[in-house]
C-alpha cells in the first residue's frame, strides 16, 4: 500500500490512481491521521499530497510530527514537500512571482533516486506560490528550474523526497517515472493490485460480511450498481434479491436488456416491479423540472420500499457508492446516512426496514468498475455505458411527459445512438442524449405539409460532469442521424444540434 495524506488539493485523487496505474495498491487519508494510525495501514511508502493553503500561515496543515519517526519512505508533493521541509528544520518564503505553468528540470544528481532515468530539461508542471527557500537538515537538491533552486531534494538516508513540480499531471513528461521511481524504486512496493485480486478479496469480504443474511440491490441499468451487483451475486448467490423499477422513462429496449442479462445469464433473483403506470399518471400535466423530478423520486421509493417488503427478511442494502463519493462526501467514516444517495434518501428509511450497508466498490474509481465489470463478463455495452440520470428520459422529454412522447423519444434516442457507434465515436463521447422539446414545427415530407414535434441531439465531452463542452461531431454523423430521424419517427419532423457548453448549460435540459 501507499497512503497519499491528503492537505486538500484537487489532485490527491489523481496521485492514487497514478499509484494503482502500476499495480499498487493506493489509498488517500486525511492529513490529520495519526503516526499511530498511519503504521497500523503498514504502507510502503507515504505521499503528501499538494494544498491550496500557505504553510506560512497559522492554522495551515501539518501532519503528526511522528509520522517521520516510522521509518517508511515520504515524497512530498508541493505542499507537501514544503510542509516536510518546515517540519525537518527548513524554511519556505514568498518568492517575488509565483510560478504557474511549464518549467524546463536541470537535474543536478542523475543518480539521485528519484531521477534515475529523467532526461535533462524535462518539462516539469509546476503551480505553487511558496517555495522552499532553505533545506532541512540531512537534505541535498537534486534538481532545480530558473525559478525554483529547490525542485527536487532529498535524505536518501531516511528516504524523504520532495518535488514542488507536480508528477501526477499529464503536462509533467516525465511525470510516471518520478512515481515510479518512488512508489517502484525507494518504496519497492508489491505491484499486486489487479481486478481478478481485488475481486477474490471483495468476495470474502462480503461473504464474512454478511454471514447468512439477505442483501438487497436495487438495479439502475447503470454501470456501478449493475457491477456491484454481479460481484455480490459471485460472492452469496441468492442471499441477493435484485429489485429493477420500471418507471416508463427507460431507454428502447433498456428493461429487457436488465432482464435478460440478471435473470437469464447470471440467473440472479430479480424482483421486477412495472410501475409505468405508477410513473406517468402521477407525471400527468406536470411541465415543471423540479416537481417532475420530485414526482419521479417520491414514486421510486415508494415502489422500491413495496418491493423492499415483498423481498423477505433483508439485513442489508447494496450500493454503488464509488471511492470518488466517498472521499468526496464530508464524513467518509461517517454513518451510513451521509453515503447513502440521495435518491434512496429521501425522508429516510422506514421505520420496519432497517437495514445496513453494503457498498463493494467504494474503493475503486470508475474506470476500475469498469474493469471488474469486464472481468466479471459483463457485456462491454453496459460496462462502458453513459451516465444516465435517475429521473430517466423524464427529465428529456421537456413539457409534458406522455407515454407517446415518450415512445417518440426512444425513438430518437435510439438513432442517435446507434449513429454514434457505427461512427465508432462513443467512447469518445461522455455522455450523449436526445430532448423532444415542448414545440411544434413545420415541414414538408413528399409533397405534404407537416406540423410535428422538433428533437435537440446533444453530445458532451467530460472530465467529470461538473464541466462540460460540446462534441464536435463530423457532419455526416449528424446529418445521417437527422434524416433517419425525420424518416423513421413518426411525428418529428425537425432535428437540432445543441451547442451549449457547460456552464452555462447543464449537461440534461431540466
Ligand atoms: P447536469 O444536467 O446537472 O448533469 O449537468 C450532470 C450529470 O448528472 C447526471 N444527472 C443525474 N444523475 N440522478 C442521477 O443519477 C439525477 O437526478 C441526475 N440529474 C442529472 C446527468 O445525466 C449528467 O451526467
Amino acid at each position: 500500500t501507499i497512503v497519499v495524506l491528503d492537505f486538500g488539493a484537487q489532485y490527491s485523487q489523481l496521485i492514487a490512481r497514478r499509484v494503482r496505474e502500476m499495480h499498487v495498491y493506493s489509498q488517500i487519508v486525511p492529513y490529520t491521521i495519526t503516526a499511530t494510525e498511519l503504521a497500523a495501514l503498514s504502507p510502503k511508502g507515504i505521499i503528501f499530497s499538494g494544498g491550496p493553503s500557505s504553510v506560512r500561515s497559522a492554522g495551515s496543515p501539518r501532519p503528526d510530527a511522528g509520522i517521520y519517526e516510522l521509518g517508511i519512505p515520504i515524497l512530498g508533493i508541493c505542499y507537501g514537500l514544503q510542509v516536510m521541509s518546515i517540519q525537518n528544520g527548513g524554511t519556505v518564503e514568498r518568492p517575488l512571482k509565483r510560478e504557474y505553468g511549464f518549467a524546463d528540470l536541470t537535474v543536478l544528481h542523475p543518480e539521485a533516486s528519484l531521477l534515475k532515468g529523467i532526461s535533462a530539461n524535462s518539462r516539469l508542471w509546476m503551480s505553487h506560490g511558496d517555495a522552499v527557500a532553505s533545506l532541512p537538515d540531512g537534505f541535498i537538491q537534486t534538481g532545480s528550474t530558473p525559478n525554483c533552486p529547490f525542485t527536487v531534494i532529498e535524505n536518501d538516508e531516511k528516504h524523504f523526497y520532495g518535488v514542488q513540480f507536480h508528477p501526477e499531471v499529464v503536462h509533467t513528461a516525465e511525470g510516471n517515472q518520478f512515481l515510479q521511481n518512488f512508489v517502484l524504486g525507494v518504496c519497492q512496493a508489491n505491484q499486486d493490485w489487479d481486478m481478478g485480486f481485488f475481486i477474490s478479496t471483495a468476495v470474502e469480504e462480503i461473504r464474512r460480511k454478511v454471514g447468512d443474511k439477505q442483501v438487497l440491490c436495487g438495479l439502475s441499468g447503470g454501470v456501478d450498481s449493475a457491477v456491484a451487483a454481479v460481484l455480490i451475486h459471485e460472492a452469496i448467490g441468492d442471499q441477493l434479491v435484485c429489485v429493477f423499477v420500471n418507471n416508463g422513462l427507460l431507454r428502447k429496449g433498456e428493461a429487457d436488456m436488465v432482464l435478460k442479462l440478471f435473470r437469464d445469464h447470471y440467473n440472479i433473483r430479480l424482483q421486477y416491479a412495472d410501475a409505468e403506470d405508477a410513473f406517468l399518471s402521477a407525471l400527468k400535466g406536470v411541465t415543471e423540472p423540479e416537481a417532475k423530478r420530485k414526482i419521479i423520486g417520491k414514486v421510486f421509493i415508494d415502489t422500491f420500499y413495496d418491493e423492499a417488503r415483498k423481498a423477505g427478511e433483508i439485513s442489508f442494502l447494496a450500493q454503488g457508492t464509488l471511492y470518488p463519493d466517498v472521499i468526496e462526501s464530508k464524513s467518509p467514516s461517517g454513518g451510513p446516512s451521509a453515503t447513502i444517495k440521495s435518491h434512496h434518501n429521501v425522508g429516510g428509511l422506514p421505520e420496519d426496514l432497517k437495514w445496513d450497508l453494503l457498498e463493494p466498490l467504494r474503493e475503486l474509481f470508475k474506470d476500475e468498475v469498469r474493469a471488474v465489470g469486464r472481468e466479471l463478463g459483463l457485456p462491454e455495452e453496459m460496462v462502458n455505458r453513459h451516465p444516465f440520470p435517475g429521473p430517466g428520459l423524464g427529465v428529456r422529454c421537456v413539457g409534458e411527459v406522455t407515454k407517446e412522447r415518450l415512445d417518440t423519444l426512444r425513438d430518437v434516442d435510439a438513432i442517435f445512438i446507434e449513429e454514434i457507434r457505427k461512427a465508432n465515436l462513443y467512447d469518445d463521447i461522455w455522455q450523449a442524449l436526445a430532448c423532444l422539446l415542448p414545440v411544434k414545427s413545420v415541414g414538408v415530407q413528399g409533397d405534404e405539409r407537416t406540423y410535428e414535434e422538433v428533437c435537440s441531439l446533444r453530445a458532451v465531452t467530460s472530465e467529470d460532469a461538473m464541466t462540460a463542452d460540446w462534441y464536435r461531431f463530423p457532419p455526416d454523423v449528424l446529418q445521417h442521424a437527422s434524416s433517419r430521424i425525420c424518416n423513421e419517427v413518426k411525428g418529428v419532423n425537425r432535428v437540432l444540434y445543441d451547442i451549449t457548453s457547460k456552464p452555462p448549460g447543464t449537461i440534461e435540459w431540466e
